[in-house]
């Protein structure tokens, strides 16, 4: 019963909003007369008194239809996957809410996706990866904050332990091998004994190499969005491999030192302009695990992952164009202007990891002479003003900007008066 008492404290100490999404729930239960629980990384995370603010909700009857009712109170909107019986409310403010239906999964074939049946809430944990994140809380009425433990989670939450549930589970869902070292490294835990020597099974029959890509690349990200992806990376390859993404991959000898350098340029980043839009900071360790590849086979990888259009410009952009850019940066002579066109088309990711990475001194320098002096700088003038000048549209425009711009960069002009007159003398001229 310490559970009981512990998880209550730690419900009524979440943020309100989450608190009364809870209260909603609660109620609602108790109308429809159903079971419902808080369950997986959340409970975790509540038992572990880490933050976790994505609520995941399972009802012992039609999800969805709870979905619907509970989204109407709190003026949300519902996306429902059918076939698997869940659904995710989105509030107006961008915040989500998990709901499914308790259920029992089949799987139909190894590295398929599951079939889905009703079932209770038993089965719906026992479905799940490991027996920490198979713990579910009540929140109805009769049994508020009591858990439900049926495979030991709390006590290996307390030992340290990641372990899966039964023989089969990285056949039916290999994912879970990233997914087991992501916890363990993550958590500093350790994975059980019996569930590495399944997952040396599974590696053995190249369960991992059977998933499809797109699973495989979410996975990915995840491990890359980890505040230690270079940990989970190294036991990644100790223990299954890391060539299952292609045979191309190796884990570079830098890749501790660059991540860290890495999240230090972007944290002071972030630190010293935080107007500025958030860094993709996961997208740059990628961008370096993957910088060893040639080109054209990089192309190939990208595209078998079918990775978004904009994070492949960004990755296959510094793959590129790396070296060219930390020569031309590291050239003696360059003017402001000169630094600014070489920079600004490249996005953030791009250009600091090209900081983290340049062994050339002049390249840093210039960098940060780059964030800190130019790169906010912006013309005044308009097109109106152009037109008011009597200059026709056209591409004519976008060069007399240009040439404007360049001038105020290398500090020639400053305000708009002075870009004004500096447009007046060059049509003048002409
Ligand atoms: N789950 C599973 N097998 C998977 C993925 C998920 O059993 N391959 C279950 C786990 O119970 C997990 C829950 O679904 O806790 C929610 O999944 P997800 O949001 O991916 O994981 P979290 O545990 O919340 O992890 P994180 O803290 O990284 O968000």
């Amino acid at each position: 019963m310490i559970q009981k008492g512990l998880l209550i404290k730690r419900l009524n100490s979440l943020p309100l909003e989450l608190q009364h999404i809870i209260f909603l729930s609660r109620n609602l239960a108790r109308i429809e007369k159903i079971g419902v629980y808080l369950v997986g990384g959340f409970v975790r995370d509540l038992l572990l008194g880490v933050d976790n603010f994505d609520l995941d909700i399972v009802v012992e009857k039609d999800g969805i239809e709870f979905a619907y009712k509970l989204s109407r109170i709190l003026d949300g909107t519902v996306v429902k996957h059918k076939a698997f019986g869940t659904a995710t409310i989105t509030k107006k403010n961008g915040s989500k809410i998990d709901i499914a239906t308790s259920r029992k999964e089949f799987y139909p074939a190894p590295a398929a996706l599951p079939v889905v049946n009703e079932g209770g809430i038993e089965d719906d944990l026992f479905r799940r990866d490991f027996s920490i994140n198979a713990m579910a809380c009540h929140i109805d009425f009769e049994k508020f904050g009591r858990l439900v433990d049926r495979f030991n989670g709390l006590k290996d939450l307390k030992d340290g332990r990641i372990r899966c549930l039964h023989e089969e589970s990285f056949i039916d869902d290999p994912t879970r091998i990233i997914r087991a070292v992501r916890f363990e490294q993550r958590l500093g835990f350790h994975i059980d004994k019996d569930t590495l020597r399944l997952i040396k099974q599974a590696r053995n029959l190249g369960m991992l190499e059977k998933v499809q890509k797109h699973r495989i690349r979410d996975e990915l990200i995840l491990v890359f969005k980890e505040k230690n992806p270079y940990k989970v990376l190294r036991r990644l390859k100790q223990i299954y491999n890391l060539t299952f993404i292609d045979r191309h991959i190796k884990l570079n000898r830098d890749c501790k030192k660059v991540f860290f350098n890495l999240n230090k340029a972007c944290v002071r980043f972030q630190h010293s302009f935080p107007q500025r839009r958030p860094l993709d900071i996961w997208l740059m360790y990628l961008m370096f695990f993957l910088s060893p590849i040639k080109l054209r086979f990089l192309q190939r990888i990208l595209g078998k992952y079918a990775f978004c259009c904009g994070d492949t410009k960004r990755i296959i952009s510094f793959n590129k164009e790396f070296r060219k850019i930390d020569k031309n940066l590291s050239k003696k002579k360059l003017s402001a202007a000169g630094l600014h066109s070489i920079l600004s088309p490249l996005s953030y990711e791009v250009i600091l990891l090209t900081l983290a990475l340049s062994k050339r001194q002049r390249t840093k320098q210039r960098i940060q002479d780059f964030f800190v002096k130019h790169h906010h700088k912006k013309l005044t003038i308009t097109g109106g003003d152009l037109l008011s000048l009597g200059i026709k549209p056209g591409p004519k425009f976008k060069k007399l900007f240009q040439v404007v711009l360049r001038a105020k960069i290398n500090g020639k002009i400053h305000n708009r008066e002075e870009e004004l007159g500096f447009v007046k003398k060059i049509i003048n001229k002409k």
